[in-house]
């Protein structure tokens, strides 16, 4: 989980495989430099890129239209717009604030670097991260860095917190990548299937934030998260549950929670030590700490109330993998 060795080189066809990410504690408020605290989980992305005579994503002749990500990240690989025929697979769902954009851009970039000699981790996160804000406009390296990273990832923690792993930077903002303990946990991450966008959250966010209350709101958010990263690493469920309660109450405060993630919510309650949405909210998806031992009712009480839902690990980081290259049947004896 820890292992941080930097992307080797590697000559097209090749392919990597980026998770997930759910966000714990501390999302909103780490654009405004409080802390945040993620997980990187076992749900990829796998992209595999090949040399081409024109370039395509996924069978898409003109996805340079259709995919954000995909200029920004050939342009900041060096090689231009070249000729490549790229397939990603996932099975993260899309806007659903589990970090598919930023498995996909991992996956993409790391596999790019490879083919260009590799590259040292921190400066893939960077480059991740440059790509996901060139597309986006706004927000933070929280789910970028955690997909490069993988494990518990923190940003803009106490410093007597967690290992400096990088630090990412968007203009004059900059924001401290640390590594935090892994306590051992299984999460469980349930979709609403209500799909929603991360940025115009994050506009109604720093409107909401810009209110007189704001500055208290804020420092509420960062005293939450504060504790949550440090209850965390020393395996305390009970307080992790509690404030995971209470940063919900600070998110529906600023008006991103929904009313299919409070019934959500409502319906992990009894299974759970606490729950709380993840991600940029009104919609999207809920992550709640089950009761030991009880996994598997909590499966089943999010599925009754209707979400998709994943019980999840953490993850290693993006990682190149072996491509399947196996004989045609013309070459097969
Ligand atoms: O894209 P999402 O749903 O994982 O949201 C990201 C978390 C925010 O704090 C809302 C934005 C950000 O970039 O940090």
């Amino acid at each position: 989980m820890s292992s941080l060795d930097p992307i080797p080189a590697r000559t097209l066809p090749a392919t990597a495989r980026a998770p997930g990410k759910c966000i714990l504690f501390g999302e909103h408020a780490v654009v405004r430099g409080a802390p945040e605290l993620l997980v990187a989980v076992d749900l990829y992305t796998q992209v595999i890129v090949r040399p081409s005579e024109r370039l395509r994503l996924n069978a898409d002749p003109e996805a340079l239209e259709h995919n954000p990500y995909l200029r920004p990240a050939l342009e900041a690989a060096g090689g231009g717009i070249s000729p490549l025929e790229i397939r990603s697979v996932s099975r993260l769902p899309r806007a659903a604030g589990l970090g598919s954009s930023a498995a996909f851009i991992a996956a993409l970039s790391a596999t790019l670097a490879a083919g260009h000699g590799g590259m040292d981790r921190g400066a893939l996160a960077q480059r991740a991260f440059t790509v996901e804000r060139s597309a986006q406009g706004v927000g933070s390296p929280g789910d970028t860095s955690a997909s490069v990273a993988g494990g518990y990832v923190s940003l803009n923690a106490d410093a007597n917190d967690g290992e400096p792993l990088w630090a990412v930077s968007a203009g004059e903002e900059r924001w401290e990548v640390r590594r935090e303990r892994d306590p051992g946990w299984v999460w469980v991450v349930a979709y609403s299937g209500i799909p929603r966008s991360t940025a115009d959250a994050v506009r109604a966010v720093a409107a909401r934030l810009d209110r007189p209350d704001g500055p208290r709101l804020l420092d509420e958010f960062a005293r939450v998260a504060g504790e949550g990263i440090s209850a965390v690493a020393r395996e305390d469920r009970p307080e992790v549950g509690r404030l995971l309660g209470r940063n919900q109450e600070l998110l529906r405060e600023v008006g991103v929670s929904h009313p299919r993630l409070e019934a959500l919510l409502e319906a992990a309650g009894p299974a759970s030590e606490g729950a709380k949405l993840t991600g940029a909210g009104r919609g999207g998806s809920i992550v709640a700490l089950p009761k030991p031992g009880r996994e598997v009712e909590l499966l089943r009480r999010l599925a009754r109330a209707g979400a998709v839902p994943f019980a999840v690990r953490p993850s290693t980081g993006v990682e190149l993998i072996e491509l399947d290259e196996r004989p045609s049947d013309a070459e097969a004896p």
